[in-house]
């Protein structure tokens, strides 16, 4: 049976949500699932945005019949080619061989990098540019390119007449809709934390092409946003562009500290902690710490994102940094955070080169600054060292002020 939401008189939902699969583009833990969404508009004229997952196909193709009522697609703009939306492209052209594919040149190549086609598509292609309109049914689109948003062929589509944006991966969030299809059905400030860690790993590093678009997508009134994961945003429209503006801009959200820690045996782990009950005596507010072997990478970027101090605090392996917090770090400099404090501890047992290791890496993120004096670990921390984590702390607190 379908499973298709009305959105409003003539725009249908008819995506789905999945908790089958673990691993989002197989590396991000989606414990709350995700959601593949597409959209119907059924007017004189009938028209398809993009598709869903593969693992999807049988409900998609359940609500995309059920929306047609035995006509054919006339119409389907592709605003994103990266498979999660595109994998049932190819099955829509053949079950409906008509349909017009209206998409940028960038995706159409793209389209037949993926796909081969039984019989010549040619013929089906309505190539679109920035800022062309088209009119189906009683509905003027337009088109914006935001290359590197995050791929190089995607656009969203603006329906003039209704004022919706269709954003691709724009304004998307990792989690299944479990019934819910707009911001107001939900809590809405419980499911931040979902959307930064969707933003900061998936389209983190392209601040710059961000910021493209949203200066672009400024100049049209917006009310309603349809992006290809997660919930449809009404209310929450200005919030979410204030998040988007910090996340682009790489400026963090709250000024506090954030603790990364990578320990074998626990003497760093102690030091973090002790570093963290002095920043709170202080009163430093929200300190949150992680351990780098524990939690998955993408959540303490996501706080990378959203903190202005970060405490980097490793121990030394095999004449290096501790092997996760290599990998936590170079997922940070890979995804372009700028604008940060860091301080950093370091331990070792004959020979400590965490810091300078963590250094280096960091000292190509622009902004970056560094407080106060490197702590330097011996196997465990001294009673003589106090004095040290004590300023060490003190730094860190003046400079966030
Ligand atoms: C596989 C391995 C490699 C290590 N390599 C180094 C090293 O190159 N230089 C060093 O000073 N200590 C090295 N150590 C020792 C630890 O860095 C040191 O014992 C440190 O105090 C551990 O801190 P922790 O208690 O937070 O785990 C190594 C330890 C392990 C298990
Ligand atoms: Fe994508
Ligand atoms: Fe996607």
């Amino acid at each position: 049976m379908h499973n298709v939401r009305k959105i409003n008189d003539d725009l249908y939902y008819i995506g789905s949500s999945s908790r089958r699969v673990a691993l989002f583009e197989n590396v991000y833990p989606i414990p709350y699932g995700a959601s593949y969404n597409s959209y119907f508009v059924d007017g004189d004229e009938t028209l398809l945005f993009d598709t869903i997952d593969k693992s999807l196909s049988e409900i998609f193709f359940e609500n995309l019949s059920y929306c047609l009522k035995g006509r054919k697609l006339d119409y389907m703009i592709i605003n994103h080619i990266e498979p999660d939306h595109s994998s049932m492209i190819q099955c829509v052209v053949e079950k409906y061989p008509d349909v017009k594919i209206i998409c940028n040149q960038k995706t159409k190549q793209m389209l037949y990098q993926f796909f081969e086609f039984d019989f010549d598509i040619e013929g089906n292609f309505k190539i679109i540019k920035e800022g062309d309109k088209i009119t189906i049914s009683n509905h003027e689109y337009t088109f914006i390119m935001a290359p590197m948003v995050h791929w190089p062929e995607a656009m969203v589509t603006y329906d003039i007449t209704k004022k919706i944006l269709y954003s691709a991966d724009a304004f998307g969030s990792f989690g299944a809709l479990d019934g819910n299809l707009f911001d107001c059905n939900i809590d809405f400030n419980e499911r931040i934390d979902e959307y930064r860690r969707y933003y900061t790993n998936i389209v983190g590093k392209y601040g710059l092409q961000v910021n493209n678009l949203l200066k672009k997508a400024s100049s049209v009134q917006i009310d309603m946003i349809c992006p290809l994961h997660g919930l449809i945003l009404k209310e929450n429209i200005p919030l979410m562009i204030d998040k988007y503006m910090h996340w682009a801009n790489y400026e963090p959200e709250i000024k506090s500290v954030l603790i990364a820690y990578a320990s074998v045996y626990g003497s760093t782990e102690n030091a973090s902690e002790i570093l963290a009950s002095k920043l709170s005596d202080l009163g430093v507010k929200n300190i949150k710490m992680y351990d780098v072997s524990k939690t998955h990478p993408s959540y303490i970027l996501a706080d990378a994102f959203k903190y202005s101090h970060i405490v980097i605090a490793s121990s030394t392996y095999n004449n290096n940094i501790f092997v996760n917090m290599d990998n936590f770090l170079s997922d940070i400099v890979k995804h372009n955070l700028q604008n940060r404090c860091f301080a950093i501890i370091e331990n070792g047992s004959w020979a400590p080169c965490a810091a300078n290791c963590a250094k280096a890496k960091l000292e190509a993120l622009l902004g970056t600054k560094f407080i106060g004096d490197i702590l330097t670990v011996k196997s465990s921390l001294k009673k003589s060292q106090e004095s040290d984590i004590d300023k060490l702390a003190k730094d860190i607190f003046n400079s966030l002020k």
